[in-house]
């Protein structure tokens, strides 16, 4: 699909690999909409990218409510009158283990990590499909392809991205669609994903069950982001997909090998890898 004066709408875009991949759309000549929950960093974001010259607007959007990204395309058709590519990007997580997670904790970690990719798809689907080609990604991550420890809630959410994306895709292919799917799977990017709270409901946070297991697991996964890829690399691997129809993006691909291990011990021995 050729991009250039295209429409991209990408959600997280005021932070990490959100705003890398609503640079690169819009210095391949794509008309940008930024959403994000933070609106701050949003404001920022937009007037960097416009200062440049491009043609983007912010759109204040939390991606676990249906009407809000509902306002989100409306928005988007209102200023560029179309929309060719959506990126699931937004995202929270945090460290604890199943049976030390709150139920107020699956909650905020699903309805944005899983639902907001679903509320995503359902909305802009047919409104990419009414130009006739385009492309939906979402992010996951290499815990969409293997559910470590002390990550129960954001595991689950991440398998369910992917199921999500190769779901759509496999359908689109079936009705012999133009429009494309992938799954951006990441390892570790050196973002602000460590501090996702900083947008939740300090009332709702409160309901945290303490667990030491998940303590030390974020502090080991903090120090392992901050030594992560720079977000900026991974921007043109999701243009590259948009580009060549790629459906998976893997940006540490040697990870996947846990994932093709898992499957082996499967088969051969019925066992859970560690
Ligand atoms: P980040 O924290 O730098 O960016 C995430 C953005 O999402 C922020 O701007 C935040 O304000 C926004 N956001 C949070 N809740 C929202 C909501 N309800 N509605 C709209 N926007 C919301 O983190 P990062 O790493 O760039 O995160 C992007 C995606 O990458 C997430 O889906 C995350 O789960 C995923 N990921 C990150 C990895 C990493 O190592 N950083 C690894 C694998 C996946």
């Amino acid at each position: 699909m050729d991009v250039d004066g295209k429409v991209a709408v990408v959600t997280g875009a005021a932070s990490g690999m959100g705003l890398a991949m609503a640079r690169t759309f819009a210095n391949a000549g794509m008309k940008v909409v930024l959403a994000d929950i933070e609106e701050t960093a949003l404001d920022g974001a937009v007037n960097e990218l416009s200062g440049d010259g491009h043609s983007v607007i912010g759109v204040r959007t939390d991606v676990s409510k249906l009407d809000e990204v509902q306002s989100l395309a409306d928005a988007t058709l209102k200023e560029f009158g179309a929309v060719h590519v959506l990126c699931n990007n937004a995202g929270v997580g945090i460290g604890a283990p199943v049976g030390n997670t709150s139920i107020a904790d699956w909650k905020w970690t699903l309805d944005i990590d899983l639902w907001g990719p679903i509320y995503g798809v359902e909305t802009f689907l047919p409104l990419i499909e009414e130009q006739g080609e385009g492309h939906i990604n979402s992010t996951a991550s290499m815990a969409g392809l293997y559910a470590g420890a002390s990550l129960g809630a954001y595991n689950v959410a991440k398998h369910g991205v992917v199921a999500l994306m190769a779901s759509l895709e496999r359908d689109l292919r079936w009705r012999e669609s133009k429009v494309r799917a992938s799954v951006l799977c990441p390892g570790p990017i050196d973002t602000q994903i460590v501090d996702s709270e900083r947008n939740r409901d300090p009332n709702d946070a409160v309901n945290h069950i303490e667990s030491e297991q998940g303590q030390k697991f974020w502090e080991f996964l903090t120090r392992t982001l901050a030594n992560g890829m720079d977000p900026a690399e991974v921007g043109p691997m999701v243009l590259d997909a948009v580009l060549n129809e790629k459906f998976w993006i893997l940006t540490h691909p040697e990870m996947g090998e846990i994932a093709v291990n898992q499957s082996r011990a499967m088969l051969e021995d019925q066992r859970l890898t560690r």
